[in-house]
């Protein structure tokens, strides 16, 4: 089992940084790291909030114009240093001779990683309760009304969510400071598919719902009179957060990743899984919304209302329901792994102390600010931070500010800043695919992450 990490000399690394075996190590675990609870949960309920089609389509563009580049750029940065996402920064500051107050760029990724972590794990803890609200009988034969009351029971109820936040961060916690990542990377080979098939399973149930076509005119059929300025920075922070990018988990990964591992196809195969299940998912959970009068605008809760819904109405619906959360919930779990690693890895670096010792400090901080998380659905309700819960405060902050900021940087720094012969090298493709990758983190990402965040926050207008 050990046998998949060795630490290596590798080049332009420490001696000792660890490298992970395994031929499909590092796609396994950048999948798992990718695919989460943005693609199964969050995907569907900003959709329904930003009016579906053109939502969806903007999110489609700048996968594939901002994503599958930035994809790339990361994984490259990341195997050429074997470092942290700090040091991998610092050291091409130092490099370059840039001013020091640039190294400020290489705190975004470890600050942005935390802080989603934070409320992750509360909604990653909501599918360990529903694992247990399915294994006790709770969705069979529930209706619209009845799902919803299980829902709103479980934001109540402040100790029910503090405890499933407090498991999903231990397990995290467990991880990683066994530097277990590798080897839970392996079990996504075949969880992958499990979750594909699941969710082929449920599309199959969502064809037969009776409103199939209306949810995938819903998704696919875009007016563009609903897009707002708002909508197309969420847009841009959920492809961003849905591909892991900016925020050292890819670039974390990436400086694990055997030198004869292929980054573009890594990262374009990763990317793509991850787009086609977000795509999977909406239309899953669209024509069942649709078919049982559930709001598309209903929220966070979107999912966890109308899978065990339609779940629920199956025969041995309470098995699927078990099924399905636990693998959102390893879904999940193999993200977080990827949150929590930049930091762990970054103070490793920097602090003589073991890591579990670390690992312990850090997931704990986390889990403190995650605990005030899950009770602004609760007892702090009243609590704003400009006009926001804190639950939707650090939703927006990591969404919307350092998600992009983060793919700012990975752009600036793996097109204009990293000794261009080091990254040429990293990216193996032809140099016709190189020159495009050239253009697009060079001009066409950052002028379009600063248009957009400029016209989300309200300064701009289009
Ligand atoms: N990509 C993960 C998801 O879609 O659930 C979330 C995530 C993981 C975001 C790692 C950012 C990150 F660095």
């Amino acid at each position: 089992m050990r046998e998949e990490m060795t630490k290596s000399a590798a080049p332009g690394g420490g001696s000792d940084h660890p490298v992970w075996h395994g031929r499909w190590t590092l796609l396994m675990a950048a999948t798992g790291s990718a695919v989460g609870l943005g693609n199964i949960w969050k995907f569907p309920y900003i959709t329904g909030e930003n009016g579906g089609a053109a939502f969806v389509l903007i999110y489609i563009v700048f996968v594939l114009v901002l994503g599958v580049p930035l994809m790339l750029g990361e994984l490259g940065l990341g195997r050429s240093s074997r470092k942290s996402p700090l040091s991998t920064i610092m050291d091409i500051n130092r490099e370059r001779g840039l001013p020091k107050g640039l190294d400020l760029a290489g705190w975004i990724p470890q600050i942005g990683s935390i802080s989603i972590l934070t409320f992750y794990s509360v909604i990653a803890g909501w599918s360990l309760l529903y694992i247990l609200y399915s294994l006790m009988g709770v969705f069979s034969g529930i209706d619209a009304a009845g799902s919803e009351e299980v829902f709103t029971g479980l934001l109540g109820s402040a100790g029910v969510m503090i405890l499933g936040h407090t498991v999903f961060m231990a397990l995290t916690a467990f991880i990683i400071a066994r530097g277990a990542v590798a080897g839970i990377a392996r079990s996504i080979g075949w969880l992958m598919p499990l979750l594909l098939t699941m969710v082929v399973i449920m599309l199959g149930y969502s064809m037969f719902s009776g409103e199939f076509a209306r949810g995938v005119a819903y998704l696919f059929t875009p007016d563009f009179s609903k897009v707002t300025p708002a909508a197309i920075s969420e847009a841009l922070g959920h492809a961003f957060f849905s591909l892991s990018l900016g925020m050292g988990a890819i670039m974390v990964y990436g400086s694990y990743m055997q030198n004869q591992e292929n980054i573009p196809v890594t990262g374009t195969t990763v990317s793509l899984l991850d787009m086609v299940l977000a795509l999977g998912m909406g239309l899953v959970v669209f024509p069942v919304v649709f078919a049982y009068g559930l709001e598309p605008s209903a929220g966070p809760g979107l999912i966890f209302q109308s899978v065990p819904l339609a779940m629920g109405n199956l025969p041995l619906g309470d098995i699927f329901n078990v099924v399905f959360f636990s693998l959102v919930a390893f879904a999940a779990l193999s993200s977080s792994i990827s949150l929590l690693e930049p930091t762990v890895a970054m103070i490793e670096e920097r602090v003589q102390t073991s890591r579990p010792v670390i690992t312990v400090i850090v997931a704990g901080g986390t889990w403190l600010v995650g605990i005030a998380a899950a009770l602004s659905f609760n007892h702090w309700d009243e609590i704003k931070i400009f006009g926001a819960g804190i639950f939707d405060a650090l939703d927006f902050v990591s969404g919307q500010i350092l998600l992009p900021l983060g793919g700012l940087v990975v752009a600036v720094w793996s097109g204009w800043y990293m000794n261009r012969s080091a990254i040429r090298e990293q990216l193996v493709m032809s140099d016709a695919l190189f020159s495009i990758w050239e253009i697009a983190v060079r001009y066409v990402t950052p002028l379009l992450i600063v248009l957009v965040m400029l016209g989300g926050l309200g300064i701009i207008s289009f």
